[in-house]
């Protein structure tokens, strides 16, 4: 079985925490796109260019050919995952045909960015934008391509191969692939919010394009991952943004400053008719709802009513979410406010939320499963 786990608004939806919900029956966890510059947090530490899915040692780990490898900043996580306990060497197959992030690039990401003066976009400053330009250029290195890179790589016990070959064997074994796109559908190159966006595909259509999968060959589960509010890293279009005083609230709760740089994320309201975007663009089958525990309790929370080309959408309040409701929910009804919030997502993209967060471990979820006709929420990941 394929699945294609893809952010629907601009990334940190909490990937990561829908990899160790699926994880541990997942044959092979594959980053498709993107390099140092996403950041997950599973299990309690960060991976950047290692996939989710260290904590399955059953898993294999995969990195596709439409990514880029910053090659000693791998090798030091690597390092630092294995000291935290994590087996990763002998799991992780890297493509040969993965662009390798040079120290120049790094240096004119900061120049590009500080030649931007007041239009900074905001990057990672880890090199993403100028290897891609080098990549589509013609004047990048693929992995493969640099003698120096391959020893290195293959010395700390690393493998390097052909991963699109290997992810067709295991699908066509019935094995579970499961494709991780990192950052966020919005800040997609081609659909996202133009020029403040990576330079990678953030879609499903992307992830297959990279991971070398016909697009119709075999059945597909395609997860949308969205957070119970918005948040943005850096500048660029957004709606519904909190005033800054509840967004502090929210940032701190939800613990909302970058995995990657550190700084503070911009929050707003859950956008439906940007889901709607999101979800249509990638054609999701179910979303699965993260971080809901961090909007109980406050006085006040919102969702944002009107499709993505309308220049005037209306903020609606929703039900506060209340404590106590919160955690009676699963086997008991949902909170009013959550009801609703859930109501409008599945309105305006027309696919079933099936998991909500309730916390920050893999198990802490609600789950939605439906027997026959009567259907309802448990506490628990999927059975
Ligand atoms: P770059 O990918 O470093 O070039 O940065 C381009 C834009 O994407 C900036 O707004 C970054 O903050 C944003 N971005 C890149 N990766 C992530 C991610 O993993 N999560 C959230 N935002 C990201
Ligand atoms: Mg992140």
């Amino acid at each position: 079985m394929l699945t294609v786990v893809v952010g629907l608004q601009w990334g940190d939806e909490g990937k990561g925490k829908v990899i160790s919900g699926l994880g541990s029956r997942a044959d092979w966890i594959v980053r498709v796109n993107g390099g140092p510059n996403a950041g997950h947090t599973v299990g309690g530490t960060k991976v950047h260019q290692v996939p989710p899915g260290i904590e399955w040692p059953g898993s294999k780990l995969a990195i596709a050919p439409g990514s880029v490898v910053d090659v000693p900043k791998l090798l030091d996580e690597v390092d630092r995952l294995e000291r935290e306990g994590f087996d990763v060497r002998d799991r992780l197959l890297i493509s040969d045909r993965a662009h390798l992030i040079r120290t120049t690039h790094r240096v004119r990401d900061v120049e590009d960015e500080e030649g931007r003066g007041e239009a900074q976009i905001g990057t990672t400053r880890t090199g993403n934008g100028p290897v891609h330009a080098d990549k589509y250029a013609r004047v990048g290195t693929q992995l493969g391509q640099d003698e120096e890179a391959r020893r290195s790589i293959e010395k700390a016990g690393i493998l390097i191969g052909n991963v699109p070959s290997a992810l067709r064997a295991a699908v066509s074994a019935g094995k579970d692939v499961v494709l991780m796109v990192a950052h966020g559908t919005m800040l997609d190159i081609n659909h996202g919010t133009y020029p403040y966006v990576t330079s990678s595909h953030v879609t499903v259509a992307g992830a297959l394009d990279s991971a070398g999968i016909p697009p119709d060959k075999w059945p597909m589960k395609i997860i949308g991952v969205a957070k119970a509010y918005t948040t943005r890293v850096a500048p660029g279009f957004m709606r519904g943004e909190v005033g800054s005083i509840d967004a502090q609230v929210i940032r701190d709760k939800g613990n909302e400053y970058g995995t990657t740089t550190g700084r503070p994320r911009r929050i707003g309201w859950i956008d439906w008719g940007q889901l709607r975007y999101a979800a249509e663009l990638n054609g999701v089958d179910e979303i699965w709802l993260t971080k809901a525990d961090t909007l109980v309790g406050l006085p006040v929370i919102a969702a944002v009513n009107g499709t993505w080309d309308d220049p005037d959408p209306s903020v609606q309040a929703l039900q506060a979410i209340d404590e106590e409701d919160f955690e009676r929910a699963g086997p008991g009804p949902l909170p009013a406010g959550l009801q609703a919030m859930i109501k409008g997502i599945e309105a305006y993209t027309g696919a079933p939320v099936m998991v909500i967060g309730t916390g920050p471990g893999g198990n802490d979820v609600l789950t939605y499963s439906a027997w026959g006709w009567v259907g309802g929420w448990h506490r628990g990941p999927l059975r």
